[in-house]
């Protein structure tokens, strides 16, 4: 389900995948090729959510954001593994983030990073590119070997052919719905509620 919030309509780009069970509303952005998994909940409604391209965020994911003082910001190529939460944090290009990790506000992590399964990530923590972090809290525990760089990489590559195929056996490519006055995301004026 994709919806408007205060006149505020998700933007869509091509061939993105978002079945009826997810629901994705207000001010966010999905690029090119993003797949969004069953029951997941992208709620931009007290701040901005922008997700990149060939981007997964698979089944029983939670975003959401921090009113007037986090957006969550997500690059290209990320793969979001079940369960996971993410609350007003960036994520730059290429990181894993494990199945049931949450990831709370003003944290960063870098490009290619994997955050283990199961991990807590703290406010304002910040990841180095390339390395693994892990635990409950989290820390920075070494650079990736080559196995956990190739598992990285391997993810949101298959993950943009899943959501293909789920289009050969029928299912819709996501269109954003239509609304009479469309209102400009938190960035560029909407007022904070
Ligand atoms: C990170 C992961 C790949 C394990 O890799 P690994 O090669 O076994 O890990 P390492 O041996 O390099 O571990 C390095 C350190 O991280 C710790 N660690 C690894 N996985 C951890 C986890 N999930 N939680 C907490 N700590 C973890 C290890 O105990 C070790 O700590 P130490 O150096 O203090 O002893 C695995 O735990 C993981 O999270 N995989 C992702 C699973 C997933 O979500 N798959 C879905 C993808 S679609």
């Amino acid at each position: 389900m994709i919806r408007p919030f205060q006149g505020m309509v998700p933007r869509l780009g091509a061939r993105v995948f978002v079945p009826d069970s997810a629901l994705i509303l207000g001010d966010v952005s999905l690029g090119d090729d993003v797949s969004i998994w069953f029951n997941c909940v992208i709620r931009g409604d007290v701040n901005g959510v922008r997700i990149g391209a060939r981007t997964n965020i698979q089944d029983a994911c939670c975003l959401h954001v921090t009113n007037a003082k986090w957006p969550l910001l997500i690059e290209e190529e990320v793969s979001l593994a079940h369960n996971v939460m993410l609350h007003g944090c960036t994520l730059r290009r290429g990181v894993l983030v494990g199945m049931s990790t949450t990831i709370m506000d003003g944290a960063e992590i870098g490009e290619g990073c994997l955050v283990a399964a199961g991990s807590l990530v703290r406010e304002g923590f910040q990841a180095p590119p390339h390395t693994l972090v892990a635990g409950w809290p989290a820390t920075v525990k070494r650079d990736l070997t080559p196995e956990q760089r190739a598992l990285t990489e391997s993810v949101w590559r298959r993950y943009v052919r899943y959501k293909e195929a789920y289009f050969q056996d029928g299912w819709p490519v996501a269109e954003p719905p239509i609304h009479p006055d469309p209102q400009p995301g938190f960035a560029v004026g909407n007022p904070y509620p």
